[in-house]
């Protein structure tokens, strides 16, 4: 086949021109070449390596061209390739999870959930002012004085935040996460995130419809957790997701994906989460999930959980579960200033039946800190049941971290809605007796 062929199919598939073919080549240069000893080069050497590598693979590989359309190609496969500089080793390497440019001279990565300082650098502020101008134009958008802080996302998914002078005291910052790879939840326990009988109890819970929140800091993996909870969500269920930067990847047929979208650069076009969660309403959902609630919308997805959509799913930041009920009730004011805190208690108490929190340990790894059950009611003060929580063993020598998971009773009303669906409360778990005189057991 033609390059010509090639290029027209290209854009058949992908719609965005020849991109494809070249984004082609540059894979395959970067199969072949070996980053480790690119970073040591500059890069004007750098430039002549890889063109003569491209050189080399076409000839192997590619179509029959003139010779000034080869030498065409050539320039832009190296163009890709070299497009984000320094950074596109560390984009090539796959165990690199966060890449973090604080000025030219900085740069620091994150591996195995562990930072470290990298060796790399721009050649000086202008550089680094060029790789972020072609970050952001890939998104339409533009980095200036008047718009100093902008999130983008490279092809290949990675979500991307720049934020330049006057507001960056460090130079131009650039912090690039990987797109978040899907464990699946055997994986989860695998790695020792949580036990077997906590993701067994969690999967009762999705399938009889429990509304669960999940929370933790910056990076614990809430995504991550919210992803392979979904999973146990039956396909035969209609699943809307809401997100500000499409992560999740649920394996479910029957799923419709929604993105928020920022402002234009005139300020115009802003579409919010809280929209999206409202527009979903009106497309007969069974469960939704939402990604991240930060603001406004809190109020509209508690209605939703209110109002026949339980079995949702949603993540939020906190420090706690405590923290996490308490900070829902804070965000849920901010959408309807008017109604009292008591009344949006109501509605949490109502809305919300568990909340797991995740935690990042100063060994890099993440896990299910606790998984607590509301047992309060109307417009009581919140009371959280921990069904589960993880007791860390004080730090080896080896600064790994260990422990244990350690379980308690469900409390009668959650094993009851697990029952009614038909599935089991695991036996780490057991149900708290009923003390009623004449109550079973
Ligand atoms: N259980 C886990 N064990 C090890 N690594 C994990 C685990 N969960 C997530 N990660 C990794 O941690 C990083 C952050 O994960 P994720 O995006 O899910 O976190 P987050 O809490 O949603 O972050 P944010 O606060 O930015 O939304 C990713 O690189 C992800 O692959
Ligand atoms: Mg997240």
């Amino acid at each position: 086949m033609g390059l010509k062929d090639r290029l027209e199919e290209d854009r058949a598939n992908e719609g965005r021109g020849d991109r494809g073919s070249v984004t082609h080549w540059r894979r395959r240069l970067l199969e072949e070449i070996n980053l480790e000893d690119l970073t040591r080069l500059t890069l004007a050497q750098r430039r002549v390596r890889l063109e003569k590598v491209v050189g080399h693979i076409l000839s192997r590989e590619g179509p029959v061209l003139s010779e000034r359309e080869r030498s065409m190609l050539i320039r832009r496969v190296v163009d890709e390739a070299l497009g984000l500089g320094v950074l596109e080793p560390l984009l090539a390497d796959e165990t690199v999870t966060e890449i973090m440019v604080n000025g030219p001279d900085n740069v620091f990565i994150e591996r195995a959930g562990r930072m470290q300082r990298v060796d790399a650098a721009f050649n000086g502020e202008e550089q680094l002012y060029q790789t972020i101008d072609r970050i952001v134009s890939l998104v339409n958008r533009r980095v200036d004085e008047s718009s100093p802080m902008v999130d983008a996302r490279l092809p290949t998914g990675e979500r991307v935040n720049v934020i330049i002078p006057p507001l960056s005291l460090s130079g131009p910052v650039l912090t690039i996460r990987r797109f978040p790879k899907p464990y699946p939840i055997d994986e989860l326990v695998r790695m020792g995130s949580l036990d077997a009988a906590t993701g067994i109890l969690l999967s009762a819970m999705v399938r009889a419809r429990f509304n669960i929140v999940v929370s933790g800091g910056t990076g614990t993996g809430k995504t991550t957790f919210l992803n392979a909870m979904s999973a146990f969500v039956p396909t035969s269920e209609r699943i809307v997701t809401i997100e500000d930067s499409a992560e999740l990847q649920l394996m479910q047929d029957h799923v419709v994906r929604l993105e928020s979208r920022p402002p234009n650069i005139e300020g115009k076009g802003e579409i919010a989460i809280r929209d999206l969660v409202r527009n979903a309403l009106r497309m007969r959902p069974d469960r939704i999930i939402v990604g991240e609630v930060r603001g406004a919308e809190t109020i509209d997805m508690l209605q939703a959980m209110n109002t026949g959509h339980d079995g949702s799913l949603v993540t939020v930041h906190a420090n706690s579960a405590d923290d996490a009920i308490h900070r829902l009730q804070t965000l849920a004011t901010l959408g309807e200033g008017l109604v009292p805190y008591d009344a949006i208690r109501d509605q949490i108490n109502n809305a919300v039946d568990a909340i797991v929190h995740l935690g990042r340990w100063p060994d890099g790894s993440r896990r299910v800190n606790e998984v607590s059950v509301v047992s309060s009611r109307r417009r009581e003060e919140f009371r959280l049941e921990p069904v589960m929580t993880f007791e860390a063993l004080p730090m080896g020598p080896n600064r790994a971290v260990e422990g244990e998971f350690r379980h308690r009773p469900l409390p009668r009303h959650v094993a009851g809605r697990i029952y009614q669906v038909g599935e089991s409360v695991p036996a780490a778990f057991g149900v708290v007796p009923d003390e009623r005189p004449g109550g079973e057991r």
